[in-house]
């Protein structure tokens, strides 16, 4: 009974830390696109802090597929990286940057 418990707390766990849109910005994002999404990254995105969560999810998406601007293969790996469920946390974040 208690493995069971503990399996369930930790497989609990592991959910909430998949979808903490807030620590996937910081480790994943934070470096080029700056504190609240306010700067251009490397000079060159457009600033992302504004949009809202389905645009956001829309161009990382794209980025997966191959689209996007002159840096888009910046981004490739990044998109790829991110599962739906991460992705959908991270612009909801970024979303909620005001
Ligand atoms: C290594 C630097 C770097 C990191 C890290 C990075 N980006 Fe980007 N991002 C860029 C660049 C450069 C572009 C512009 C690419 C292009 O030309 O389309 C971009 C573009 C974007 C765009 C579209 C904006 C536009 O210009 O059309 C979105 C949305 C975006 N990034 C989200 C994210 C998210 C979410 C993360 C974290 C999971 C992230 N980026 C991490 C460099 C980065």
């Amino acid at each position: 009974m208690k493995k069971v418990l503990l399996t369930l707390i930790l497989a609990s766990t592991t959910a909430l830390l998949a979808a903490d849109g807030a620590s996937i910005y910081q480790s994943k994002c934070f470096s080029c696109h700056g504190a609240k999404a306010s700067k251009a990254a490397l000079n060159k995105s457009q600033i992302i802090a504004g949009w809202d969560a389905a645009k956001i999810v829309t161009a990382v998406n794209g980025y997966k597929n191959g689209e996007g601007g002159p840096m888009k293969a910046v981004m490739k790996p990044i998109a790829t990286g991110l599962s739906a469920d991460d992705l959908n946390a991270v612009a909801a974040t970024i979303a909620s940057f005001k």
